[in-house]
């Protein structure tokens, strides 16, 4: 199925690896003229090198970190030399950390909250007046915490249903626009970050990081982790011309973990 890129823009942040760049990834294969950040600037270059072998396409690359003004506003400065429309965006930050309720201070809350909720306002915010001529569509990487709050996880867990409400009400405001808004939730997709969670948890129940896994995977009907490539090309379709009437929507690639309706 062609999804209709034809070599429009798009934009996905935190993309030097993980969730990020898989989307990347799957944008170019669909033809997406692909433009990724994220705050280091050699992992940056690794990833667009990698994208382009395996692809063909260009990809651009603008150092930024997410959870900076100044940074967002650099990194759109760069956006618009590059492109005067911008079709797609896709909202992407590293994870906050583990943690229990007495553990964080207010600190702790403002990084996360500037990480994982303001980044999305103000990425949104840079992003609308480039897409408005031709309409455009806007993804959000949140977590399945927003069906079903994760142990350990309180940052996460408040900053992604915050996540949720912006979009919901985004892809009513911005729908007279033609700008389809939705959010797309991993459950476990095996990458550098699950492969933390999991090695912290088993430091702290004191077993191994195998036991750790096998454990978690008892939680997922199907019985594995999920490969970045399939949460990317989720985010392939939704964020395409070819979508023309999702949004306003939550998506789990969980393999079934959520046992919500
Ligand atoms: N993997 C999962 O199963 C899972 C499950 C639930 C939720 N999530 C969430 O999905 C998101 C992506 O996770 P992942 O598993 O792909 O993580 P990952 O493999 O650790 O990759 C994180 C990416 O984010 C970039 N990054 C981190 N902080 C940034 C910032 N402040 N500004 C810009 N870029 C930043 C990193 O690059 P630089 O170091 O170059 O900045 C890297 O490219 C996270 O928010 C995570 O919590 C993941």
């Amino acid at each position: 199925m062609d999804l209709g890129y034809n070599g429009k823009a798009v934009l996905v942040t935190a993309a030097s690896k993980g969730l990020g760049k898989a989307s990347a990834l799957a944008l170019a294969k669909e033809g997406a003229r692909v433009i990724i950040s994220s705050r280091s600037e050699q992992a940056l270059a690794d990833a667009a090198r990698d994208i382009e072998q395996q692809t063909g396409q260009k990809v651009i690359t603008i150092p930024a970190d997410v959870s900076q003004p100044e940074d967002v506003e650099r990194l759109f400065q760069e956006v618009r030399k590059a492109t005067t429309e911008l079709f797609g965006l896709v909202c992407n930050a590293g994870g906050p950390p583990a943690g229990s309720f007495l553990s964080f201070a207010d600190d702790d809350w403002q990084r996360a909250f500037e990480t994982n909720l303001l980044s999305v306002v103000r990425l949104v915010r840079a992003s609308v007046p480039l897409m408005e001529t031709s309409g455009g569509r806007i993804i959000t990487i949140a977590s399945s915490s927003v069906k079903v709050p994760i142990p350990g996880l309180i940052l996460s867990n408040t900053m992604r249903a915050g996540v949720q409400g912006l979009m919901k009400t985004l892809s009513i405001e911005l729908a007279e626009k033609g700008i389809l808004v939705n959010t797309v939730c991993p459950g476990r997709i095996a990458t550098d970050r699950l492969q933390a969670l999991d090695q912290a948890k088993a430091e702290r129940e004191g077993k191994t990081l195998e036991q750790v896994q096998q454990e978690s995977l008892q939680d997922i009907p199907l019985k594995r982790y999920g490969e970045p490539h399939e949460f990317g090309q989720l985010v392939a379709y939704l964020l395409s011309p070819a979508n023309t009437y999702l949004t306003g929507s939550t998506y789990m690639v969980d393999g079934g973990m959520v046992k919500a309706l």
